[in-house]
């Protein structure tokens, strides 16, 4: 390894397999795999989405994870030097750096709305905590949770408190470094968090419709499946498994070197999806148990389980650990959306963390503004006929995701030489030519199938 080629300033390396794989897992395990995932498979028809969206993850999300975690492994770098460093010694063309430049680009972005999201499950844990749902006297209904949703939705101020209160805690943690913040927080949280969801999936399946959201999620009705629901559950295996966003590269250059990227990629990919399958198995049960509709898109679980968890016994302790779950889900991937830039104003600028950290969150706290305004004050269809918020959404997750993510694996695929790749994965070069077949024709056919079908 030359000493050279690396980032002039060595960042702190994760000791042992577990931690690297924690902190992926948490960067992975989000409000993708809690909020979107479920109200995504109910909008496109549930079985025949799933399907697709598990064959995207174990087809091309695996062995892109594997791609990007030895592009930061290899060179110990953010992720637009990453692949800075690896075009020069490759003797491929520098521009390659723009891909790892858009990649820190797009984590930015999503974290702008990211933090919207994350500040509702703050706010109704909150709410939930306080006994506002449970003790209200009368037996609330859909339009009473739905009105709830929409105020909150209507008040700038409650939108930005509570986003702004998530941003505070992700820049407290990521401020504190690698170690003492990145390391420490997901070591407790991550275990916490799946003890929380596999409690809250008994009790659904115990109370709730169990058979019928099992067949909704696992039985697939082809009929159902569009082009359009293709290309979102391409774009959300890349969104789940924090792809093309710089994430993963980023945290792969704190990955030590005896580690196995193969295992880690699997086990990581493998946590995530089942933590969204428990998520929609501890969901669906009780949606369909009080009749209500799987299709109701972004507010399903905001509007539909404060009912639930008013209704069942204990429903002020589960609803209060749900929301908290979400939250801590949220504040570890919302943590791995703001070290990309971090380590790459760090790095690049000479920047100290604490001022790189600090810098990020005001002008983050700025941008998220747009999106909070969307709701309300500033409710123009403007990007892509949507709103703000849902137009970066669709950019991010599917426009600048798919074009990270089929970039990467051309460069891998085409650019990297036999040696650098023999680097990346050590001694697990077993895997190179399933790894490079991957690379070249795979990803790149069901990234072209995703473009086709937008179009
Ligand atoms: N994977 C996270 C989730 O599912 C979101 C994320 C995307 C995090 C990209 C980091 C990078 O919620
Ligand atoms: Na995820």
């Amino acid at each position: 390894q030359s000493e050279a080629g690396r980032a002039t300033r060595e960042p702190p390396i994760w000791k042992g397999r577990i931690t690297f794989v924690m902190a992926a897992a948490g960067s992975a395990v989000g409000l993708g795999n809690i909020w979107k995932f479920p109200y995504i498979v109910g909008e496109n028809g549930g079985g025949a989405f799933v399907l697709v969206y598990l064959a995207c993850i174990l087809l091309f999300g695996v062995p892109l994870l594997m791609a990007e975690i030895g592009l930061g492994r290899a060179t110990r770098a953010n992720a637009f030097s990453a692949f800075k460093q690896l075009s020069a010694r490759s003797k491929a063309s520098s521009q390659w750096k723009w891909v790892g430049g858009l990649g820190i680009v797009t984590s930015y972005l999503i974290l702008s709305f990211y933090i919207v999201v994350a500040g509702w499950c703050l706010y109704y844990f909150v709410v939930t905590v306080s006994g506002d749902f449970t003790q209200s006297g009368q037996t609330l209904t859909q339009a009473d949770t739905g009105a709830r949703f929409d105020g909150v939705l209507a008040s700038p101020v409650l939108l930005i408190v509570a986003s702004t209160t998530f941003l505070l805690t992700v820049f407290l943690i990521v401020a504190s470094g690698i170690k003492n913040g990145i390391e420490k927080s997901v070591n407790w949280m991550m275990p916490s968090l799946m003890v929380m969801l596999v409690l809250l999936a008994i009790y659904s399946a115990q109370n709730g419709m169990f058979m019928k959201a099992f067949d909704f999620l696992f039985s697939p009705d082809f009929s159902k499946l569009t082009l359009e629901s293709v290309l979102i559950a391409v774009g959300h295996s890349f969104f789940t498994l924090s792809l093309a966003s710089g994430s993963m590269v980023t945290y792969g250059a704190y990955m030590n070197d005896s580690a196995s990227i193969g295992k880690t990629a699997l086990a990581v990919a493998g946590i995530d999806t089942m933590v969204a399958l428990t998520a929609g198995l501890a969901i669906f049960p009780l949606i369909f148990a009080h009749g209500l509709e799987p299709t109701s898109g972004p507010g399903l679980m905001f509007i539909s389980l404060p009912l639930i968890f008013e209704q069942m016994p204990f429903g002020q302790i589960f609803g209060a650990a749900f929301f908290f779950l979400m939250f801590i889900a949220a504040l570890t991937s919302g943590v791995s959306l703001m070290e990309p830039t971090v380590a790459w104003l760090e790095q690049q600028f000479s920047m100290k963390r604490l001022s790189a950290a600090f810098l990020t969150t005001v002008s983050l706290c700025a941008m998220s503004l747009l999106s909070a305004f969307s709701f309300n004050i500033w409710d123009a269809k403007w990007l892509f006929g949507m709103s703000f918020f849902d137009g970066l959404d669709f950019l991010t997750a599917n426009v600048f995701m798919t074009i990270v993510a089929l970039a990467t694996a051309l460069f891998c695929g085409y650019c990297l030489k036999p040696e650098q790749l023999q680097q990346m994965f050590g001694h697990q070069s077993r895997i190179i030519p399933v790894f490079t077949f991957s690379m070249r024709f795979v990803a790149p056919a069901f990234v072209g199938l995703m473009v086709y079908a937008a179009f």
